[in-house]
């Protein structure tokens, strides 16, 4: 029995203004991993560790969009988007993360932000999703707050070469799962497993993102500029409500969606004990001025919707961490990532995010949502989980949330980081033996709705 409805419930009316794109990543999607002059990436160096990535994949050749530009070019012009969120891959540009410039990585940045412009779609450039020159790994990657200065030189030269015609720039992608699957877990590259000990990463990335926000202000002065994160909302089973769950629940909110999300829009740290960080300047972390270069003004910010978390109480009270992770109890469907189809979390979030920061709140962008399901052309689940999100979108916008636009993840199957090639998000088969490309049932689904929102 499938559990999706035949027909999907048709799209209410977005603004006319509303922007529809979709989403990739360079490490995800670009492959060239050592072509013209790229320098090597923390993902280069972790996807050759034994066991990091399921089977051994690496994004060697990922869907080698680095040779495919224009036909990729060319499938989002069928769809008839008006904006491409892709990431700038910073070691190809700079191979050893500062110093010298590599042309043909902005060469290559150069031509695809051309043949976007000649396809009507807005270049959006993420200046990182994940993949830091390993050269400034070895110098302690984001642990080192001297990353945040490379990453501003970073952001003046590609926004030197790109700002003539790139106006939306976003700076980081999810610093809170960079944070944690990264420096905390290690299972993501940088694989280091510190647990709180990477807590400094948070701070030095959202450091990089003031620095790089007055770069970007400074050689694009009409820029547009946001940020992506992870947000969740924070959910309890019936069964775990008492105070202590409760107070788990705060405490991985805290750690999630308000260390990210309040220093950039109220210029402070939410209350950390529960993480034992009584001292507000995180014991020298924190410096004089830091808060107010991250909480410069921002034009939008992006969020990337998945799923909620159900958190319950630890069950063992002397546990590193204030929380636990739980199962629902609500049977929900599930995508091929297991991930549980909560379309109505979407609107909690952005309702939650507008209670919590009123006017401080700049207007909102939905940079990823998207789902991962069996490979097959007749993705009618994708269908109705898009579908399904934008009716939640569109909830939240008649309670008052402005919300500027949407970006599917991901216009084509791609390197899913530590899965490797085994799930798959996009509205796009690739077969990554051929490298061929193939529209989904959900591609001219998403084509049709982008069509109707402007007819
Ligand atoms: C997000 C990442 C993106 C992709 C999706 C499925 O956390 O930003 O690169 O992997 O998850």
């Amino acid at each position: 029995m499938s559990a999706s409805p035949p027909h999907p419930t048709p799209s209410p009316r977005f603004p006319a203004s509303f922007v529809w794109g979709v989403a990739t990543a360079s490490y995800q999607i670009e492959g060239a991993a050592a072509e013209d002059g790229k320098g090597p990436s923390i993902w280069d160096t972790f996807v050759r560790r034994p066991g990091a990535v399921r089977d051994g994949h690496t994004g060697d050749v990922g869907c080698d969009h680095y040779h495919l530009l224009d036909q990729d070019v060319e499938l989002m012009r069928r769809l008839g988007l008006d904006a491409y969120r892709f990431s700038l891959s910073w070691p190809r540009v700079l191979p050893t993360g500062s110093g010298t410039v590599e042309p043909r990585g902005l060469d290559f940045y150069d031509r695809l932000v051309d043949r976007l412009l000649e396809a009507g779609v807005t270049p959006t450039p993420t200046l990182f999703h994940w993949d830091l020159p390993q050269a400034l790994e070895d110098e302690g990657g984001w642990l080192n707050r001297e990353t945040a200065d490379r990453f501003a030189e970073f952001t003046s030269v590609a926004a030197e070469r790109l700002g003539d015609r790139v106006k939306r720039w976003i700076t980081l992608n999810e610093p809170f799962i960079h944070m944690a699957f990264g420096y905390a877990f290690g299972t993501h590259a940088p694989g280091r497993a510190l647990m709180l000990d990477a807590l400094p990463v948070a701070h030095h990335q959202l450091l990089g993102h003031g620095l790089a926000t007055a770069a970007l202000r400074a050689a694009v002065p009409d820029a547009q500029v946001l940020i992506s994160n992870n947000c969740t909302p924070v959910r309890h089973r019936s069964d775990a409500r008492s105070d202590a769950d409760l107070a788990a629940g705060s405490a991985y909110d805290a750690l999630h969606n308000r260390m990210f999300n309040d220093p950039l829009l109220l210029g402070s740290y939410p209350d950390l004990s529960a993480y034992g960080m009584e001292d507000p300047a995180w014991g020298g972390v924190v410096r004089d001025g830091d808060l107010a270069t991250i909480a410069a003004p921002l034009d939008g910010l992006g969020i990337n919707y998945y799923n909620p978390t159900w958190v319950t109480a630890p069950a063992d009270s002397a546990a590193l961490l204030p929380f636990d992770l739980a199962e629902p109890e609500e049977a929900y469907r599930r995508t091929a990532f297991d991930w549980p189809v909560v379309p109505d979390g979407l609107t909690e979030l952005l309702t939650g995010l507008k209670a919590r920061y009123g006017d401080a709140l700049p207007p909102v962008w939905i940079t990823e949502n998207g789902c991962s399901q069996p490979a097959g052309l007749d993705d009618r689940a994708r269908i109705d989980f898009l579908a399904g999100h934008l009716g939640a979108v569109a909830d939240a916008m008649a309670q008052g949330v402005d919300v500027r636009g949407y970006f599917t993840w991901s216009l084509m199957d791609n390197f899913e980081w530590a899965e490797g090639y085994h799930q798959r998000f996009g509205l796009v088969e690739v077969d990554f033996d051929t490298q061929t490309r193939t529209p989904r049932a959900s591609f001219d689904w998403y084509r049709d709705l982008i069509a109707s929102q402007r007819a």
